[in-house]
């Protein structure tokens, strides 16, 4: 070994002791397991994170797993994951067989695609789209031309927040809102800023109102973005009502005036309504194109691990996202994107969300009349949103009830063997103080039979944290 080689393999275990930075090379000559030629470091240089990496917080929902594992007999009320048995293990299976039995499209799936994503299925993704609710101005082609397919619409998202947010920008979130979203823009050194929602989805006089105090404040110029899931939201299950869905268009259009304030329309949970077709989409009400990205995901109505999602966007944020894109991944899996693709062609998709639909109200039916049983009767001033699809129960217990992580309420859950999120995630720091007495709970994963034991040990848990009703 020359001796520059040796140099560049001791540079990275360059040590410290107490006295200063010494190097210590082992002993070339030493033939022995080298090893036992190193001193011990007492301290090791420090890793110079990035100023993003250093924002970053430790991941709320890593905590949330790590009980469930630590307690297999827990009941999560938690996990934001789709019913196991409704995952279409058939229906898959033979899309795949189909795809590799094909000659030419077999080896094409197998190989390498485009950042973007396969140009047919983009175009399949916007006929479905148009089936489902319409599509802007210039129909299928020119909304299949700004479709990105991504892995997952949490990377979507992430690149979204890369390609428009800068330290010191303002989104303005739901409050609640999907918890997860608020890593991204944290990332980013950007603010949240939460604005209310109440039974039709964001409150639009609030929005305005947040608006004009940042007009006032100066600050109106650092607003890019409003962020919003329209359908059966994570985490309150509430829908922005139809007739809120034009107007929230206008309010971003008449308060943009440097820049635009764009919409990030998150439609994860759109197509899972239990009662009637859910309203327009707000990006199907952009004629131009110019405000709203739509993103959307097949995690929920087909399979997470399947991990696809999509987005349209303006015609300019397409070749930044696609470049950022490049920088990640070059592309989303080509063999995932050609199965969903044959699933939508057969009609195999539809069919598995009308099912889905069924099984989430049956689900839902059973949690709430749970609810009902062991939660209600306990204090008149809990209350739990009723979701018209979804997967998603809001709760709010009185304003003196702590249902944080560090809370009484969580401990005792734990004990009795059920977990939740608690609503505290779900707020942004802005306007603060994040209020500690609503709980996130789910009815997707459990079977009906646990979700009726959980909402009896949620009950049991409540009961020694409630003041007795007088
Ligand atoms: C509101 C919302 N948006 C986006 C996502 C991201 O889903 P995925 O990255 O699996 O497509 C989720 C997942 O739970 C979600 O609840």
């Amino acid at each position: 070994m020359t001796s520059w080689a040796c140099f560049r393999f001791v540079v990275g275990a360059i040590e410290i002791d107490s006295v200063g930075p010494t190097a210590r090379l082992p002993r070339a000559s030493s033939g022995s397991s080298g090893g036992s030629s190193w001193r011990h470091s007492k301290m090791t240089l420090p890793i110079v994170k990035s100023e993003m990496a250093q924002r970053i917080k430790p991941a709320s929902i890593s905590r949330l797993m790590r009980i469930a594992l630590e307690h297999p007999g827990v009941v999560s009320l938690a996990a934001g994951f789709v019913d196991q048995a409704s995952l279409p293990v058939a229906m898959v299976g033979r899309a795949v067989d189909e795809l590799l039995g094909d000659p030419l499209d077999g080896p094409r799936a197998l190989q390498y695609g485009t950042t973007i994503g396969d140009a047919g299925f983009r175009e399949r993704l916007a006929d479905q789209m148009e089936r489902e609710g319409g599509l802007p101005g210039g129909g299928v082609a020119r909304t299949a031309g700004r479709t990105i397919v991504t892995t997952g619409s949490a990377q979507l998202i992430y690149l979204l927040c890369e390609a428009i947010l800068d330290p010191g920008d303002i989104v303005l979130v739901e409050s609640p809102t999907y918890f997860v979203f608020l890593g991204p823009v944290e990332s980013r050194g950007a603010r949240a800023i939460g604005v209310p929602v109440d039974e039709g989805g964001l409150n639009l006089d609030a929005l305005e109102e947040t608006l004009g105090t940042l007009e006032r404040g100066g600050e109106l110029g650092r607003v890019k973005l409003i962020y919003t899931i329209p359908e059966h939201s994570n985490p309150t299950g509430l829908c922005l009502a139809g007739e809120r869905r034009p107007r929230l268009l206008e309010i971003a259009r008449r308060w943009s005036r440097r820049q635009r304030i764009l919409i990030l329309e998150d439609a994860a949970y759109r197509g899972l309504s239990f009662g009637g077709q859910e309203p327009p989409t707000i990006f199907s009400q952009d004629d131009e194109g110019d405000w709203v990205i739509h993103a959307r995901t097949f995690s929920k109505t087909l399979a997470p691990g399947i991990k696809l999602g999509y987005g349209v966007l303006p015609h300019e944020l397409v070749e930044p996202i696609a470049g950022l894109k490049a920088n990640h991944d070059f592309g989303t899996a080509n063999f995932n994107q050609l199965v969903v693709d044959r699933i939508l062609a057969s009609g195999d998709y539809d069919r598995h969300v009308a099912g889905l639909r069924s099984i989430y109200k049956r689900k839902r039916d059973r949690f709430l009349s749970a609810l009902d049983e062991f939660v209600g009767p306990l204090d008149p001033e809990i209350r739990w949103t009723i979701p018209e699809g979804g997967l998603f129960v809001w709760m709010t217990l009185p304003p003196g009830v702590d249902a944080g992580f560090e809370g009484p309420l969580f401990g005792r859950c734990v004990q009795e063997g059920v977990i939740y999120v608690p609503g505290e995630f779900a707020f942004a720091d802005e306007p603060g103080p994040r209020p500690r007495n609503h709980l996130r709970l789910t009815y997707g994963l459990p079977g009906e039979n646990n979700l009726v034991e959980g909402a009896r040990r949620l009950g049991q848990a409540l009961c020694g944290c409630l003041d007795p009703v007088a």
